[in-house]
């Protein structure tokens, strides 16, 4: 593996406060956005203030019964907080276990809308106590939290192409990312052992390489699209531990208490809400336009891990990504015939 430094970002923002963004009056003017996993967390929270503000978000949930409460709560909120321009909201299903659920909602968006302004990969898990194989062959964390918004997003950039031309604006590619990618320090990860059968399954060390290696995808896809005018960058909202989101659903109380308390006493505690305006700030903030292949922690850029200045490692962690996906395709399609 090379050694190449990777320059990163293009345009290097410069930061402002929440204060400052959230006294902008930012009106989204119905474009589409696409926000995966909206029905808890982050991904409802940034559902709500983008209806709020005039968006048309298409939240993606794993079955239709979460749907209708997510499409309940989301109105709900704009009856009370009444903005002036208030969005819309629809919900439809995506089970990111599944390479065929992707490609189905794929085809159901594209038949429905014509463009999209925005997709914003945010639905992940972590820590799942067991190595899980999805219905594909793949180690679970890995599927959710990589190869299957890599799909996705891979399907979706006709549209974000055509979100250019109608909105002529950049189109925007947001991924939803973690601390905890800068954990992993071994360059040789071998994915696919990873991918397919780890040697000794450890929860945090899974999550945090499939975080680091969905980082090191982004910074590749920013690369392969700037010249499309479509902006890929990544967010590290930082831990909301027990506030209102269900990532530690699968984490022993004890654990999550002694979690907490060493999160607040770094300062590394977010509330949805807030997190929700960190991602709005690299969406629609007129200021990031131009911004792609960078890392934000909150509001700020900053250096994503060591390992992502690797040139090498980053086309070749696409390279393998597409691999991985096409073969399952393939295997899939040649079991059916
Ligand atoms: N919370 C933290 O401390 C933290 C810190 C840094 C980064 N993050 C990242 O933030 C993102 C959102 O997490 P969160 O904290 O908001 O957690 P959350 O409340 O558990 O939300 C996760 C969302 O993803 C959906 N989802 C989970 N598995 C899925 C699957 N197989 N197919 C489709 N959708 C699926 C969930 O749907 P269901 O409701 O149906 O399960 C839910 O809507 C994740 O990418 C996570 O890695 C979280």
């Amino acid at each position: 593996m090379g050694n190449t430094l990777r320059r990163i970002g293009k345009n290097p923002p410069q930061s402002i406060s929440l204060r400052q963004l959230m006294s902008k009056e930012i009106d989204l003017e119905r474009r589409k956005y696409i926000v995966t996993g909206c029905s808890s967390g982050y991904g409802l929270a940034l559902t709500k203030l983008l209806t709020s503000l005039n968006g048309h978000v298409i939240g993606t949930v794993r079955t239709m019964e979460k749907g209708k409460l997510t499409f309940d709560t989301v109105y709900e909120h704009l009856e009370k907080t009444q903005p002036k321009k208030p969005g819309l909201f629809e919900t439809m299903e995506l089970e990111l276990t599944s390479l065929d659920s992707v490609r189905n909602f794929s085809q159901e968006y594209t038949a429905k809308h014509s463009n999209l302004h925005a997709l914003v990969n945010n639905a992940g898990i972590g820590l799942l106590p067991e190595f899980k194989k999805t219905q594909d062959g793949f180690e679970e964390t890995y599927q959710v939290n990589l190869l299957s918004p890599y799909y996705l997003t891979a399907q979706l950039v006709p549209l974000l192409k055509r979100g250019v031309r109608d909105y002529n604006q950049a189109s925007k590619i947001l991924f939803i990312s973690s601390k905890i990618h800068h954990y992993p320090r071994d360059e040789n990860f071998l994915l696919e052992k990873l991918w397919n059968e780890p040697k000794e399954y450890q929860p945090n060390k899974q999550y945090a390489y499939s975080k680091l290696a969905s980082i090191l995808v982004m910074l590749e896809m920013a690369e392969r699209l700037e010249s499309s005018n479509i902006m890929v960058n990544a967010l590290d909202p930082v831990g909301s531990l027990s506030l209102n989101t269900n990532f530690h659903r699968y984490s022993e109380e004890d654990a999550k208490q002694n979690l907490m308390s060493f999160l607040r006493r770094f300062k590394q505690i977010t509330s949805p809400d807030k997190a929700a305006y960190y991602a709005l700030n690299i969406l629609a903030n007129p200021d990031y336009e131009d911004t792609t292949g960078e890392y934000f922690t909150r509001m700020n850029v900053r250096l994503p891990s060591r390992l992502a200045n690797n040139e090498d490692l980053c086309i070749d962690m696409l390279d393998q990504t597409e691999y991985c996906i096409y073969t399952a395709l393939k295997n899939k399609q040649q079991q059916n015939h």
